[in-house]
């Protein structure tokens, strides 16, 4: 039987994850949207794409959750994107309520789900739903690491002039300003990063993978990034849907983990058909964990504003 995955959200990056999960035949979809007609059109047009692309699975928009019932994944996306000037924490309230209200009903439907969470603030929205589904931690996933580390590794092969597929790293922290992607543990076909680039080069690199989001969201003007974002979560359902046991950076709620308690921060996990399978939990040296704290201290001070 096909899986079923709900994406909640019919903008950019929650059509383009429609879009990918067709492309790659993994679940029918159904996307959900207050606007009415837009998931409508965007599933109707996706479903006609099928016979020329020659996947089969059904796509389609909804404006009611009944139609998304007995999902076995649930993609939020809903939100308001950030804009030009606008940090993703100014985005914090206004989403907060956005994403109160999609997760109640989803899970009302879904009861047996996993959700993976786009919306930002990314770890205190992931925070917000776990605390709404009252699902079981290893069923709540946010997506960023992936995506920071996709961009940090954009940039380190297009410095080495190599093949991104030889360049492996992760990105620790919050989805924020602080995030913390680390060195130590990036390798280019396995020779540490540090032989091949210079200390600064490499500086710039995690500079500019810090505000990779801000990057796009100047030069789009009306809108934030969305093809990364939507390969992120797929490549997250992927390593699900086929038990794949892919360790991959997440927003994982922690209870002591890296000194971490009762917080979502991006971690690697491993991830599977029960979702976050295990969280791996490596050595830092002082200074990665002290930058990993102050990462983590600002989404405290996110999640202690809406109180979840
Ligand atoms: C980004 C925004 C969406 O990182 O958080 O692209």
């Amino acid at each position: 039987m096909r899986r079923k995955v709900t994406v909640v959200g019919s903008g950019n990056v929650g059509a383009t994850v429609a879009h990918r999960l067709a492309d790659k035949q993994l679940a029918d979809v159904v996307m959900i949207d207050i606007l009415e007609g837009v998931p409508q059109g965007k599933g109707l047009d996706l479903l006609e794409a099928g016979p020329i692309e020659g996947y089969d699975v059904r796509v389609r928009g909804t404006n009611n959750y009944a139609d998304t019932a007995n999902s076995d994944l649930v993609v939020m996306t809903a939100g308001f994107p950030r804009k030009p000037g606008m940090s993703r924490d100014d985005l914090l309230k206004a989403n907060h309520d956005v994403v109160k209200s999609a997760i109640e009903q989803a899970v009302k439907y879904s009861p047996d789900s996993i959700l993976i969470v786009v919306t930002n603030p990314l770890d205190a929205m992931a925070q917000t739903a776990y605390k709404v589904s009252g699902f079981s931690k290893n069923r709540v996933i946010g997506m960023a690491g992936v995506l920071d580390t996709a961009r940090y590794r954009t940039f380190i092969a297009e410095a080495l002039n190599v093949s991104v597929q030889n360049v492996q790293g992760f990105v620790l922290g919050g989805h924020g300003d602080a995030m913390v992607p680390v060195p130590r543990y990036t390798t280019v076909a396995g020779i540490p990063v540090g032989e091949l680039m210079p200390k600064e080069q490499l500086d710039q690199i995690i500079t500019r993978t810090r505000s990779g989001g801000v990057e796009i969201v100047n030069l789009l003007k009306a809108g934030s990034a969305y093809y990364a974002p939507s390969a992120a979560v797929v490549e997250m359902i992927d390593a699900i849907f086929n038990d794949r046991k892919k360790i991959l950076p997440c927003a994982a709620y922690l209870e002591g983990e890296y000194g971490i308690k009762g917080l979502f921060v991006g971690v690697p996990v491993k991830l599977g058909a029960r979702g976050i399978e295990q969280i791996i939990e490596i050595k830092l040296t002082p200074e990665e964990q002290a930058g990993l704290q102050k990462s983590a201290a600002a989404v405290k001070e996110l999640v202690e504003v809406i109180k979840v």
